[in-house]
């Protein structure tokens, strides 16, 4: 008797940390970041967890800015997100792609990314950071 509730607490403290970080972006949900971007999830893939959405940018200064937005693609794996966007649709090309690593906790991502654009002598590449905020 004493043995098998032994066994049950034991599976028990195996599995609930990994419950704890089994977290998932809610579909469909909108965040927005610092710069007024908005973030669109419109499917995560229940196995592999592959993202699809939207991204529009609003962030000052930059170009590709507003509606409708460009495609977004990424995976989330226990915490872990990873999104990229590449920076062309029907009516507007930048050359660019960005590349976000982030953690998902509660109803933010927060991120670093990279952006490499194309320049008439190669590319150059940007560094930054966003926090998604669920809206
Ligand atoms: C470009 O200017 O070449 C395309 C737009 C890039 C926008 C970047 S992506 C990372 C950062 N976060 C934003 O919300 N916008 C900028």
């Amino acid at each position: 008797m004493r043995l098998k509730l032994f066994l049950r607490v034991t599976a028990a403290a195996a599995i609930l940390p990994h419950l704890a970080l089994a977290q998932t972006l809610p579909v469909p949900s909108t965040w927005i970041n610092e710069r007024g971007s908005v973030l669109t999830v419109q499917s995560v893939d229940a196995s592999s967890g592959k993202i699809l959405g939207n991204f529009t940018n609003n962030a000052p200064n930059t170009a590709c800015l507003g509606t409708p937005g460009f495609d977004l693609a990424g995976k989330i794996e226990n915490d872990d997100v990873k999104l990229y966007v590449t920076f062309k649709n029907q009516s507007m090309d930048c050359r660019t792609i960005t590349l976000w690593t982030g953690k998902l906790a509660g109803d933010k991502i927060t991120t670093i990314w990279e952006l490499v654009y194309l320049t008439p002598d190669g590319f150059s590449t940007a560094t930054g950071s966003d926090t998604f905020t669920k809206q």
